[in-house]
């Protein structure tokens, strides 16, 4: 596995890989990896003749600068993840490699981008866009590799995708989850023991409204998740919001969408966790 921290030692791998016609996965990280990334590198190393990973706190994206600051940072244990893995390169590079200037290009992903996450942390879904932009530039894969859990985020690739005419195929992966139900998320590091036990109401709440769902109406539902949520000491719901899979805007009744989705955000402690669960999902 070769660790390259620049554009030009990374298109000179990647270029010699095209010219012998081998196929490039490539997996967009933070860093501070775990089981779920870990899913989607094998994934891409099960699809593909060479899988690149990318470790970057990319800080466009962050609007709190003390969640930049406290963002897990863990390259030798991630590049230890990644070997293990079967990833090929993985990218590392500095914030002036990947802006040596000031980033002003402006992504509008209109109705995608206003609700939920874009309501809740503006400039972050632009943020993510210039980055995933620039590394799609720099990496030029055939596939790409998105974890479910940040369901917002893969739609909002999707249709970058689309509107900038990458020739790229965007894989979603499910939500890998801890034994006992907690999403799996670099995040999760930063909670306490207490903050631990408590954040597993995410996940029971979510799990729990699918069986309330079958007989409940969807407002019903919605409000046995936030009743859940708000009856757990330790735990703050930024939203929780039934939306169409596809549009992301929320809908009233069950029948509305053949693709229904619940998302959630909220604060366990000072830490800002997100999960989701799909209600209905007709291929
Ligand atoms: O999902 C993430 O870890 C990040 O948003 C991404 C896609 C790597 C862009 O920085």
């Amino acid at each position: 596995m070769k660790v390259v921290n620049t554009i030009i030692e990374l298109k000179s791998i990647l270029d010699a890989c095209r010219e012998k016609g081998m196929s490039i996965g490539f997996v967009p990280t933070m860093g501070a990896l775990h089981n779920g990334h870990a899913s989607l590198v094998e994934r891409s190393v099960s699809e593909n003749d060479i899988t690149v990973v990318s470790v970057f706190v990319n800080p466009t994206q962050f609007n709190d600068k003390n969640d930049l600051k406290n963002y897990p940072r863990t390259l030798d244990a991630d590049c230890a993840l990644l070997e293990r893995v079967g990833a090929a390169v993985v990218f590392a590079p500095t914030v002036e490699e990947m802006y040596p200037t000031e980033d002003t290009r402006q992504f509008s992903f209109e109705p995608l981008d206003t609700v939920m996450e874009g309501a809740c942390r503006p400039g972050h879904f632009n943020g993510v866009a210039q980055i995933v932009s620039k590394l799609f530039y720099a990496v030029e894969p055939h596939k790409a590799y998105f974890g479910e859990k940040d369901f917002q985020q893969l739609a909002i690739i999707r249709e970058m995708v689309r509107r900038l005419a990458f020739n790229i195929e965007i894989v979603g992966c499910p939500i890998v989850r801890e034994e006992d139900g907690l999403a799996m998320s670099s995040r999760n590091t930063l909670l306490s023991d207490d903050e631990r036990e408590r954040a597993l109401t995410i996940s029971s709440a979510l799990f729990a409204s699918a069986d309330f769902a079958k007989v409940n109406t969807l407002a019903a539902t919605k409000a046995f998740v936030e009743d859940m949520i708000d009856d757990t000491e330790g735990l703050e719901l930024e939203y929780f919001q039934i939306v169409d899979g596809n549009t992301l805007q929320q809908i009233e009744e069950w029948g509305d969408s053949d693709y229904v989705v619940g998302c959630i955000a909220l604060f366990c402690g000072n830490v800002r966790l997100i999960d989701n669960i799909k209600y209905k999902e007709v291929r």
